[in-house]
Formats: C-alpha cells, structure tokens, sequence
C-alpha cells in the first residue's frame, strides 16, 4: 500500500459535503443557508434555524417557534431527573450528563426540537442553582433567546435580547469545526441523536474550541486598561502562552462572526460595557500587532470568542456559562449536521499511521 501524507489535524481535508454553511477563511466570509452572516443579524435564532434544518433535509415543525416552547415545558418538567447532574459545579460537564441520560425517540423532528430545547433549560437551570435560586419555568409566550436569557438571569430587557439573539444566530453552524465533526462521526456510526449531541458537548468543552470565551474576560480583567494592554500581551507571548480569543485555524483574516459582535455590543445602551468594549478593542489592536510581528507568514486575528465574551457580559449572562450558551446555539447546527450525515454521508473512519515498534519477525 501506498504512504500517503498525513495532516496532524487535518487541515485541508474536506470530510463531508454540506449544505449548511460555508466558511470562506480566505475572504473572511460566512454563508449561513444561503445567507451572509451579516444579513442574519436582526433574524430571529427560530427562523435561522429553520433555514439551517431545511438545508439539510430535517423536517421543521410549521410553528417551530411553538414548537420549541412546548418543548422547553416538557423539558423543566423533567428537571427532577437531572438534579444530580445540575448539582455538578461545572455547566458544561451538567449538560452533558443531563443530556447523556435521555433515551432517544426514533423520530428524528422531535429528538431534534427536544434536544434544542433541554439545552436551554438546563443551562437556565444551572444558572439558578449555582446563583442559590430556584429554576424558573419556560415562559411559552417568549422566543427561544428571550425565553434562555430570562431563564439565566430572570429578567427580558429587550435590547439585551436582541444581542443575544445576535449571537445565538451568528453562532449556529460553523463548517466542519471539531464539535460538528464529533457529531458527525457519532451519527455516521448509525447510532442516535442523543449521543452524538453528547460527543459535541464534549469537543466543545475544550478552551481551544468553546472554551476561549470565558479566559479571554479573565484577560481584560488582569489587563485593566488599555495602556497596559501591550506590555501584558507581549509578557504572555514570550511566555510561551496564547492570546485567548486571536487566531482561527481556517480564518487567514478577521472572523466575520467578530465584526457581527462587536456591533451588536456596541447597540448596546451606553453603560459598563462601553468601557469593556474600548478596552477590548485596544487589546485587539495590541494583539493583533504583537502576532503579526511574531508570526509574519500567519495571519492570526480575532475570532469569534473575543467578543463573545464582551457581549455575553453585556447581557449578563454569567462567566461560568459562556461555554453552554455556545452549546445552547451550536446545537441547532449539530442537529442539522446529523440530519445530513444520515442522509448523505457514510461511516467516517480514517485510518493511522503505525509509528510503534516492529512486531518481532515471526520464526
Ligand atoms: N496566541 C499566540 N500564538 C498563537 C495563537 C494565539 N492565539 N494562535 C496561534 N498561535 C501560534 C501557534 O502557537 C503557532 O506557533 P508556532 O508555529 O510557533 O508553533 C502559530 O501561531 C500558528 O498556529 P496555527 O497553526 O494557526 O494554529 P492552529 O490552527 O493550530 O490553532 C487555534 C487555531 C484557534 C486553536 C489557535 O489560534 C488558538 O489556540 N487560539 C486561542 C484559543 C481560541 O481563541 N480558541 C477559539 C477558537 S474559535
């Protein structure tokens, strides 16, 4: 057999075709089910994840907006099941114990609108508990980002909603990151909804993908203002660390998602987060100086997770939550992804390299 040449996380290595989205990282450019990111920015997370499911062949309910409330319901009624996984200290780890207890349905709509739903609720859940407050229940009259932020932090202030909803929508689906691949392999086994929405959380947890958001607020605050802004930068660098929340592995310039966010913080009513805001974008600046002098040939910007994190605290939505709140958006793409894997894709198994030692020479 023939030697060929391995990608250590392969790049450039194209593992499925889909209709989802398209992530050009040359041109900086995100196409969501037909549509610029950009253009989704006042959309509703509902009707973009209609948009998403249709692309790629998952039935969408005719009200999914109703659809989803009815589900969010069903899914607090349930929370006495999932108290020892709420109990547990971090909510990435709850959520996915939570979600790892469900039995799948053999319908794949529902599992689908269910999965959503439980996300939110218990992320909504956690948040309670670990502030000593009750759990509120779903209110059916509210969109899906309205009705998430209030379960968070109880109130629906709307301008806070609609960045929410920015966000949500700006994070939906991503191309082939390493949640969405996890998914993939999972569904490509045959095996069920549930479980590969349970792989994805656990890619997802990891700091250099879902994780970034919550060490890069930790940045600004050892930062402090934007004068010191360089000096810490450049400290970290030479210390062989990373800049949380700079650098993409497709991305060869800005990550659109960031400009998305960065407006929407900025829509935000004049407050607290104008001065988080314009010392963010300092450290952007300083960042994106420092690395471009230490690696010249790469371009490594901002992604998503530098303002992420800015506009998560705009809206109060708890550091410790960042992560499940990605996973709260991102799973609607996952969904479509396992749709579409079941569809179209076959069993994913790549193969190794042995580097280990010889076998002995059999006598
Ligand atoms: N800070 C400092 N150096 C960085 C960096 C960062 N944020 N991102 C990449 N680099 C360095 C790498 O260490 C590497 O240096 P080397 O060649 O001396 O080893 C070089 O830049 C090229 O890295 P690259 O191949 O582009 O990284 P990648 O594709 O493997 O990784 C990320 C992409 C996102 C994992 C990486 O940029 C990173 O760790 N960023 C911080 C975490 C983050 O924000 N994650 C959220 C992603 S949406």
């Amino acid at each position: 057999m023939t030697r060929q040449a391995h990608a250590e996380g392969l790049e450039g290595v194209i593992a499925a075709e889909t209709a989802i989205s398209d992530v050009d990282g040359e041109r900086g450019r995100l196409t969501l089910a037909g549509h610029d990111v950009e253009a989704l920015a006042d959309a509703a997370y509902e009707q973009v994840l209609a948009d998403v499911w249709t692309s790629a062949g998952l039935a969408v309910p005719g009200d999914l907006r109703r659809a989803l409330a009815r589900a969010r319901a069903e899914a607090f009624a349930g929370l006495p099941g999932w108290r020892d996984a709420l109990a547990l200290p971090d909510a990435m780890e709850a959520l996915r114990s939570a979600l790892a207890r469900w039995p799948a349905s053999a319908d794949e709509p529902t599992d689908a609108v269910r999965l959503v739903a439980a996300t939110a609720v218990v992320t909504g859940a956690w948040a309670r508990v670990h502030a000593d407050l009750a759990p509120l229940p779903p209110d059916e009259g509210l969109g899906h980002a309205a009705d998430l932020l209030r379960m968070i932090g109880g109130v629906v202030d709307p301008p806070r909603v609609r960045a929410f909803q920015r966000y949500l929508v700006t994070v939906v689906d991503h191309g082939m990151n390493a949640s969405t691949f996890a998914a993939r392999v999972v569904a490509s086994t045959g095996s069920d909804a549930v479980s590969a929405v349970v792989a994805a959380l656990g890619a997802l947890k990891g700091p250099l993908h879902g994780g970034a958001p919550g060490p890069v607020l930790d940045m600004l605050d050892a930062i402090g203002e934007p004068a010191r802004a360089r000096d810490w930068l450049a400290d970290e660098l030479a210390a062989g660390r990373r800049v949380m929340g700079m650098g993409h592995r497709v991305y060869r310039v800005r990550d659109p998602r960031a400009a998305v966010l960065e407006s929407a913080i900025g829509e935000l009513e004049r407050d607290a987060s104008e001065r988080r805001l314009a010392l963010a974008r300092a450290v952007e600046r300083d960042a994106t100086d420092l690395l471009a002098v230490r690696h010249p040939d790469r371009a490594l910007r901002a992604n998503v997770e530098f303002y992420t994190a800015v506009l998560l605290e705009a809206v109060g939505v708890p550091r410790s939550l960042f992560t499940a709140v990605f996973a709260c958006a991102r799973v609607g793409g996952w969904l479509a992804h396992i749709a579409e894997q079941r569809r179209t894709g076959r069993l994913i198994r790549p193969q190794s390299r042995y580097v280990g030692v010889p076998a002995a020479v059999r006598r």
